[in-house]
């Protein structure tokens, strides 16, 4: 569980997208979270405060003054059990009070008192979130340290479409996993193609594999709780984007390709973890080949797609570069031959293709001193082990790295 052990100060203040907090609640929870929640008195008139102490399990504070804290002092006490002060949904009131350190009621005593970190959801009307007072306001809190999440664009509970949405809260939870998170990767850029790809045949038959993107995806994830900027180049999956992550969208080995050599400059790690296809068809039909009665199947003429992890890797200032390779037997001796073949420092190797789909795998390391394990479990679980490999192999310096020689 990804929050197991750590305590969570979830503070609700009083907008309608308070009714989406409680389920944010139940998701801390199920995470291992303990949560403890705070409401200001107008959240209040939105989510009742039964339905919060159901969820956590816990009594909910309200008041300054409350009477079951022996010393009077609620603000310091549960500030001072937190791991991480959650404002979710934090109105345009709330982020002013919190921007100038008013110091009136609970939340705003606790927010002065914490002393850790806090990240608000913002959520409001559009014209609210536009306006000079409140972004003067949100410099000011991300200038003091605070982690801001949000907001979203999209409908809002006024009728109007903009920026003002509560972030939602499966969303909001991966960025409190990721606040929770040691920065290992912390002002770098990491690159990350995922998925298969899709070779077209005609407008509706394609050449692709069985490649679901759930390790790639799980991989530009953990790399984004880790504090990288993480742009994820997709071909098709079912997958949504994790929260945080720039995903380019492609569908053939030569778009990845493209879409990959276009950002490789900006990277200090590339990860390809993308089944990409081998081969595409010559040519593509313009229209949809026909059957013709008695006629033989169509021979399909292939062409070899571009190798984009041997091309990224050779760049002269080449990313710190990573390698996946699926095989289905000889692990050790295929891998570590592919590594050296490819050009890169670390291949992760695994014995697929029976791990497609599944959210689970078995991951071996290759480098130039060998080879060890990271073991079996969950691919996020996997994948967090990984970049945290990966983040001690880089250089303190953020210049751009190339391969160690011998690679
Ligand atoms: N890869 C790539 N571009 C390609 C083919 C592979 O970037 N055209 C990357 C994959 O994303 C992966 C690594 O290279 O990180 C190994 O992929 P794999 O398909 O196992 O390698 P191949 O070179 O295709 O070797 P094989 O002969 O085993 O298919």
């Amino acid at each position: 569980m990804d929050l197991q052990g750590r305590s969570i100060l979830l503070a609700v203040t009083g907008g309608v997208a308070a009714y989406k907090s409680a389920e944010l609640c139940r998701l801390l929870v199920k995470a291992g979270a303990q949560v403890q929640v705070v409401l200001t008195e107008s959240a209040s008139r939105f989510v009742g405060a039964a339905t919060f102490q159901a969820l956590s399990g816990k009594a909910v504070f309200t008041d300054l003054w409350d009477a079951r804290v022996p010393n009077t002092m609620a603000h310091i006490e549960l500030a001072r059990a937190a791991d991480l002060i959650v404002v979710a949904p934090a109105t345009a009131h709330t982020l002013a009070r919190a921007a100038q350190g008013l110091a009136d009621d609970l939340l705003s005593t606790l927010l002065l008192a914490a002393g850790k970190p806090v990240l608000f959801a913002p959520a409001m009307n559009r014209e609210m979130w536009l306006h000079p007072a409140t972004q003067r306001n949100m410099a000011t809190l991300r200038a003091d340290g605070a982690r801001i999440c949000g907001p979203a664009s999209g409908e809002q509970a006024c009728g109007e479409v903009g920026e003002g949405r509560l972030v939602e809260p499966e969303d909001l939870l991966q960025d409190i996993v990721a606040a929770l998170t040691a920065s290992c990767l912390e002002g770098r850029t990491v690159l990350v193609t995922a998925g298969p790809t899709f070779e077209p045949i005609d407008p509706v038959r394609g050449l692709t594999n069985r490649s679901s993107g759930k390790m790639g995806y799980a991989v530009a994830r953990a790399a984004r709780e880790a504090g990288a900027r993480v742009l994820l180049v997709s071909g098709p999956t079912a997958l949504a984007a994790p929260f945080g992550v720039e995903c380019i969208a492609v569908e053939s080995a030569q778009q990845m390709f493209d879409a990959v050599m276009a950002r490789a400059a900006q990277a200090q790690v590339f990860i390809a973890t993308a089944a990409v296809a081998d081969w595409r068809p010559a040519q593509v039909l313009a229209q949809k080949q026909k059957k013709t009665p008695d006629a033989l199947p169509p021979p399909i003429a292939l062409q070899t797609n571009p190798d984009i992890l041997a091309a990224v890797a050779a760049l002269p200032q080449a990313p710190f570069c990573v390698g996946f390779a699926a095989e289905s037997e000889n692990l050790l001796q295929h891998a570590s031959a592919k590594r050296l073949r490819k050009g890169v420092p670390l291949l992760v190797g695994n014995l697929g293709p029976e791990t497609f789909g599944r959210d689970d795998n078995r991951l071996e390391l290759f480098d130039a001193s060998g080879h060890q394990s990271l073991g079996a479990g969950s691919k996020i679980d996997l994948a967090r082990k990984l970049v945290a490999h990966i983040a001690q192999r880089l250089p303190v310096s953020d210049t751009p790295l190339q391969s160690p020689p011998g690679a």
